[in-house]
């Protein structure tokens, strides 16, 4: 059952409403984080609200809540839900203005959203290889911020499904970036290359745990640019967020990725990943 808390009441997802004059709604004032839940156990949460707090500094609002007290929101959020395999979504915005200007109110609360609800991806049930287009990526200058102005994201995303693809790798200055809503690796030769962290991209929380397990199964990792060039010849292209853990690449514009079907260092990730999350 999906559930919504927002600013301190509680209804079902459907039912809460916020706002037009909120400054999410308005301009996009707003940052959020996607909390994969595992057998009712929010995962890897300290990162993801170490992350919320670097956004939030980014956009100068002050976190309306200290970690045990998000930790407890998000617990109760989970507990009341009675979902098993899920996502907690958390949304914070600058809060609702009298009216409509451009300078941030003073002494106005925060609006805090908490929902949960279900993730059918993270059931692993079937994993299929995505098709993916590249895209040239036109965003702003702080992709390292976790904002909730999507609206690049839902052209990148929405251009390759009317493409008959799934998704979009995306492209800036003949280098990947990363992807709609995921971060992309390549495999050459059995090293594992992925972008570097910066302000171009999310500094994904999956990413992060990809990487530490992959090392910790010494395989090769390298931390640099990929141009375009090398994602169409590589042997592996894989993309990881909280929604879709590790997941394969099968086609980019419609050249097959090796055989299509992910290939054995992605095989080797997920099984590392689905060990980690057991045991966690
Ligand atoms: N997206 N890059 C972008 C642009 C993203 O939007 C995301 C996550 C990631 C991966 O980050 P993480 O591993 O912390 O989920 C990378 C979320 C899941 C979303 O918007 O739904």
């Amino acid at each position: 059952m999906s559930i919504a808390y927002l600013n301190g009441v509680w209804n079902a997802m459907g039912e809460t409403k916020i706002s037009v004059l909120d400054r999410g709604f308005m301009f996009g004032d707003g940052v959020y984080e996607v909390i994969p839940v595992y057998k009712k156990k929010a995962f890897t949460l300290k990162e993801h609200l170490a992350r919320l707090g670097r956004s939030l500094d980014e956009i100068k609002i002050v976190n309306p809540m200290t970690e045990d007290e998000w930790t407890r929101l998000i617990e109760k959020a989970i507990e009341r839900s009675e979902e098993y395999d899920a996502v907690v979504y958390i949304q914070v915005t600058r809060g609702a203005s009298e009216s409509r200007e451009h300078v941030w109110p003073t002494n106005t609360p925060a609006t805090v959203l908490v929902m949960v609800y279900d993730a059918p991806l993270l059931s692993r049930k079937e994993v299929k290889p995505y098709n993916v287009i590249t895209l040239e990526d036109f965003r702003w200058q702080k992709g390292h911020i976790k904002s909730v102005s999507l609206v690049a994201a839902g052209l990148f995303k929405n251009e390759a499904v009317s493409r008959g693809a799934d998704d979009a790798i995306l492209i800036r200055n003949g280098y990947v970036t990363e992807a709609s809503a995921s971060n992309v690796y390549i495999v050459k030769e059995g090293v594992l290359i992925t972008p570097p962290t910066s302000n171009s991209i999310l500094h994904g929380i999956t990413r992060n745990l990809v990487l530490s397990l992959a090392r910790g199964d010494n395989m090769v990792v390298e931390e640099r640019e990929i141009s375009a060039e090398e994602l169409a010849e590589a042997d592996e292209v894989l993309i990881s967020s909280a929604g879709h853990e590790v997941w394969p690449v099968g086609t980019v514009n419609g050249k097959p990725i090796g055989n299509g079907e992910g290939g054995v260092v992605w095989q080797r990730l997920d099984q590392l990943f689905q060990a980690y999350k057991a045991s966690h």
